[in-house]
């Protein structure tokens, strides 16, 4: 059951005018990422072979990624005529691809797979809330808006399957941080480093991923403020097992935010480079 639907969206309040010409580039990225939420649920399906329950779950989980994707091409279509959504999906598609035909998770244990679940929808669910919060757009707000709620619910169906896991699993808590903060630092990757190429550069243009990855970060950094980042560690905190909102936590949020700062003067830097 999908919690909303494209067609209930107020498309027509488009407003050109208010469209931060720094969004659009993130959020085109965004929409090939999004859409390819079937691949991963093909591979959860395998991770999970013997979990009906849990596999059942992720099918409706993929329709929803899904509908991301199309709800943020949709609007990166209004926001840049010129674009075309479903050939820069095909372009994602034929440069990124997931090893899909696997029988264990490439974390090593399920409980493993389900913390770096939990960090994805952490991440997405601050990066939709940072762009509603930015965007004066009221479509992309709105969207975001309904994104960012779907991305939560999101985190927390991984988050309880991860604890049922976890009682048979038994991952200690070193290995939990392992995991967690290892898909976090994965965010530099390729995935999104692709999407940006995909999404944003000419088929002329050959991919670089230390080119697009500061590209697409030293934009999406600038758009978190304090609040998204706090709310972040409290998410990771949560997954490992800390307390989710004590004095450790905000330390830690306030590293974290000076630590993406440096990122982002970096990649600032590689870009004028
Ligand atoms: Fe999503
Ligand atoms: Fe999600």
């Amino acid at each position: 059951m999908k919690h909303w639907r494209i067609e209930q969206m107020d498309w027509d309040a488009f407003d050109a005018s208010k469209v931060d010409p720094e969004i659009i580039p993130l959020i085109k990225a965004a929409s090939v990422v999004e859409r390819n939420g079937y691949d991963y649920a093909v591979y959860l399906a395998n991770v999970f072979a013997r979990d009906p329950d849990f596999r059942g779950a992720t099918e409706n989980w993929a329709v929803e990624e899904v509908q991301h994707g199309d709800a943020l091409g949709k609007w990166a279509m209004l926001a840049d005529p010129g674009w075309d959504y479903e050939a820069a999906f095909a372009r994602y598609r034929e440069q990124f691809k997931l090893e899909l035909d696997v029988d264990a998770s490439i974390r090593g244990s399920r409980t493993g797979e389900l913390i770096a679940r939990c960090m994805v929808e952490t991440g997405t669910s601050s990066f939709y809330t940072a762009m509603a919060d930015a965007t004066e757009e009221p479509v992309l707000k709105a969207v975001c808006k309904q994104i960012a709620a779907d991305e939560y619910r999101h985190f927390k169906l991984f988050y309880d399957h991860m604890h049922r896991y976890l009682k048979r699993e038994r991952l200690g808590v070193i290995a939990r941080t392992r995991i967690a903060l290892g898909r976090v630092t994965e965010s530099e990757d390729d995935e999104l480093a692709s999407a940006y190429h995909t999404t944003n550069e000419g088929s002329d243009v050959p991919y670089d991923h230390g080119r697009c990855i500061a590209a697409y970060m030293s934009k999406a950094i600038g758009f978190y403020q304090p609040k998204h980042i706090n709310r972040v560690t409290s998410m990771i905190f949560k997954t490992i097992g800390f307390t989710p909102h004590g004095r450790v936590q905000g330390i830690a949020a306030k590293g974290v935010y000076r630590l993406m700062q440096a990122r982002r003067r970096k990649f600032m830097r590689v870009m004028a480079a």
